[in-house]
């Protein structure tokens, strides 16, 4: 089984303004709402490819019905962990001409104590060798830095496999609890690093920093120039295919996507990059939230270069 978690949620409602104009009350001309979460991404793309997962992660209040409710429609499980807050809603408001956006983001609600022991104890009543598991996005408020290498100790510890996707400090003691992939992107890579990410020398660099500090192995997202991967066997680039850009917020999330497919159907992290690219660069190239086809996926996989460095 594959598994997702996110700890940090949220209920995206975007609304389309003709202009924007401070200090008035104006129409919405459009208004969508959506299902917010780097791991609900990583679901939704597994389920474009016909491979179910399981959704983990914090939700609360009316917001968290809403998300369960969007999740299902969506065709995503989910086994959620309930808490007393309310999950944030971010606001987005766009003219119509795409010109301008506003983003909002709520912190999301404070997270307990004990809420944190009732989702470690769902983990590790789950966790199953040979199983996937995906962490991805940023912690919520009460959460520390060290949860998501909490988890990945219960994992590991269980056999099962787990793939990192976040930042800063959560990704420096994430990589310390020794996941078998981290996939950041060059400019999470600097904030971690402090080494400059500018030619795939210098990505290479800092990619080993990451490995050094227990991360088995590293993707480095490099958005439509495609990614580098870094192992104990060697370093490959991974070239994205050239496409026509619609919206590459979430390519990220689809990449690990693509690639936990790939791994669960038992392809070696080389030939994962390959399905993680074509994955990223099918979202890249859908506007909204829409995630990559099954049919644009595999189009796009025949048209990613792959070579050692
Ligand atoms: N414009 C693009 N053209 C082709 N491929 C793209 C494009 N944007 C993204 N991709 C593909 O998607 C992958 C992930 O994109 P990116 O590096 O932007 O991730 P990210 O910064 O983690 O994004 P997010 O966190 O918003 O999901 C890239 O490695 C690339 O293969
Ligand atoms: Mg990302």
């Amino acid at each position: 089984m594959i598994y997702t978690l996110t700890l940090n949620p949220a209920i995206d409602r975007e609304l389309t303004i003709t202009e924007v104009q401070f200090d008035s009350v104006l129409p919405a001309v459009h208004s969508r709402v959506d299902v917010g979460g780097k791991g609900f991404n990583v679901s939704r793309l597994l389920w474009s490819m016909g491979t179910p997962s399981i959704a983990l992660g914090f939700v609360g209040g009316n917001a968290g019905d809403q998300l369960s409710a969007g999740l299902q429609a969506l065709g995503v499980a989910t086994d959620f962990v309930a808490i007393s807050g309310e999950t944030r809603t971010n606001v987005s408001i766009v003219t119509e001409r795409h010109d301008h956006y506003l983003k909002v983001n709520e912190k999301g609600p404070l997270v307990s104590e004990a809420s944190q022991q009732v989702l470690l104890d769902k983990i590790a009543a789950l966790a199953q060798a040979g199983d996937w598991w995906v962490l991805a996005g940023s912690v919520p408020p009460g959460v520390s830095a060290s949860y998501y290498a909490r988890i990945i100790k219960i994992l590991n510890h269980r056999g099962a496999v787990c793939i990192l996707d976040t930042t800063g400090e959560s990704l420096r003691q994430g990589c310390e609890a020794r996941p078998f992939l981290v996939k950041p992107n060059a400019q999470e890579v600097h904030w971690l690093t402090g080494l400059p990410v500018d030619t795939l020398d210098q990505l290479t660099v800092a990619a080993a920093v990451l490995r050094d500090l227990g991360a088995q192995n590293v993707v480095v997202s490099l958005g439509k120039e495609g990614a580098l991967l870094h192992t104990a066997d060697g370093t490959w680039q991974a070239q994205s295919p050239r496409i026509q850009e619609k919206n590459p917020i979430g390519a990220g999330d689809s990449m690990v996507g693509g690639m936990v497919w790939s791994l669960s159907q038992g392809h070696a992290l080389k030939d994962a990059l390959g399905w993680g690219i074509a994955s990223g660069a099918a979202t890249a190239a859908l506007s909204g939230t829409a995630v990559g086809t099954r049919e644009s996926i595999e189009a796009l996989h025949q048209r990613v270069e792959l070579k050692p460095l």
